[in-house]
């Protein structure tokens, strides 16, 4: 999102405040072009070894992302059978498909199986269970290189005390169940974190996963996870990409040969590819200044964006309403009913009482991780596509609060709203035909 004669813009031209002014705020902007963009990138990087890109769609499930990120060439990383099924839906074949799921119980991992994607496993117990029951189908195994990394506590997940991956002192052990029950490995895998910023790091764990395959003989690729670090403000350090391609590509060629077949290298990020494509855009509802702080109060809340009370991240906020006005510090917070903070100490253009803001880098692990907290509804998200803004998800309304629930009659006989009789399901339509009768009577 730049400026463009005093307003801000996406790609291909369509102005950010058009796009509020057809779909509501709060709303999540993607814009798809960013997206090819880091595709692009992170392909180029590499030179001469055999890369797929498996995009962890953790990060951003929305079926017309997923579509737009295979259409770019892409596989896909999943780590439960909903994202399985989100995938196979969006049209990525089964092969293409990485299941890495974490504390799953054996079932869910079999219907992977009937669905026919590749299955990683990241524990013995459940390694046991499924040489016991599918031999005859290949799997991956997740290892644990015992590294600290990653910016985050919550999100480091490659060290010895984390409950990801089989210890790579435990591989011997596997090595025997393997050979116990005729089993098949067909990759190894790793992942150590996210918002790692030294290709160093990458190229640690790489040494390690090299050393692993030793006893495992007929590997087909080896998967070294994500964890790239992104900007997300002026003068933040990015994983490297150019140097990271360039060095694992020159030591994964090399190791190819001593391992004396060529493999494929997989990486799967998911922040990476959609955090930058993302903006979350709310509007202004107070301008509150007390004795020490300016606090803008918007439209929303942790329950929509909760990474900054979460993991203390950072996402930059504008001012789309007055790009370019004076600027003044402010905090920025959300309506929920507790401390709720975006920002604090931000430098802003002077916000106004009905300004709309944007939060940036909000692409990864933000819609995703969104809630219905207060009983408030869900944004809707739009795509920015070949210059235009597609609705892509509807705002949530009243009656998906209500969808799931399901009403005890017996509690209901005091009501003068709603009577017993007109909300059991069948012809008045349960707990949403009680809602109509509810709006008949006053206007919601
Ligand atoms: C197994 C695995 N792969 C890939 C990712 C994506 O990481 P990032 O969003 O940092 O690229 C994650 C993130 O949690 C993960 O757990």
């Amino acid at each position: 999102m730049n400026i463009e004669n005093g307003s801000y813009h996406f790609s291909g031209g369509v102005n950010a405040l058009d796009v509020v002014k057809d779909y509501g705020c709060p709303l999540y902007i993607y814009d798809s072009a960013v997206i090819k963009q880091k595709y692009d990138q992170l392909v180029n990087a590499f030179d001469g070894v055999d890369l797929k890109v498996h995009y962890a769609c953790k990060a951003l499930t929305n079926i017309n992302v997923l579509r737009y990120i295979k259409n770019l060439g892409a596989g896909l990383d999943a780590v439960s059978i909903q994202e399985v099924k989100l995938a196979l839906k969006a049209g990525f074949a089964a092969d293409q498909i990485m299941y890495t799921p974490n504390c799953v119980g054996i079932n869910e991992i079999l219907e992977a199986v009937e669905l026919r994607v590749k299955i990683n496993i990241d524990n013995i117990s459940i390694l046991e269970q499924f040489g016991q029951l599918r031999p005859d189908y290949p799997v991956c195994i997740r290892v644990n290189p015992h590294i600290m990394a990653g910016a985050n506590a919550k999100t480091s997940v490659g060290h010895i005390d984390s409950k990801f991956g089989i210890s790579v002192y435990q591989l011997p052990l596997v090595q025997r169940i393997v050979k116990a029950t005729n089993m098949k490995v067909n990759g190894l895998h790793m992942h150590t974190g996210s918002g790692i910023m030294d290709a160093e790091v990458f190229l640690n764990g790489a040494e390690i996963l090299f050393r692993a395959t030793a006893g495992f003989e007929e590997l087909e690729f080896l998967d070294f996870g994500s964890g790239f670090k992104v900007s997300y403000k002026e003068g933040d350090i990015e994983t490297d990409i150019e140097e990271l391609g360039k060095k694992i590509s020159i030591r994964f060629k090399d190791f190819c040969e001593e391992y004396g077949r060529k493999l494929t290298l997989v990486f799967e990020p998911g922040k990476f590819l959609v955090s930058e494509a993302g903006y979350f855009l709310v509007k202004t509802n107070v301008v509150k200044q007390t004795t020490s702080t300016i606090f803008a109060g918007v439209d929303s809340g942790l329950n929509h964006l909760i990474r900054p009370m979460f993991y203390d991240a950072h996402h930059e906020i504008v001012n789309v309403t007055n790009p370019e006005g004076k600027s003044r510090i402010y905090n920025v917070v959300g309506y929920i009913c507790e401390t709720d903070t975006f920002g604090i100490n931000r430098r802003i253009s002077e916000i106004s009482e009905g300004d709309i803001l944007a939060f940036k880098n909000a692409g990864a692990y933000c819609w995703m991780m969104s809630s219905n907290y207060n009983s408030r509804y869900r944004p809707a998200e739009v795509m920015i596509l070949d210059g235009k803004a597609h609705l892509i998800r509807r705002r949530e309304s009243f009656e998906d609060i209500l969808n799931n629930q399901v009403e005890i009659n017996s509690l209901n006989k005091e009501s003068n709203l709603l009577s017993a009789p007109e909300m059991k399901s069948g012809k008045d339509g349960g707990l949403l035909g009680g809602l109509k009768k509810i709006k008949e009577t006053i206007s919601l």
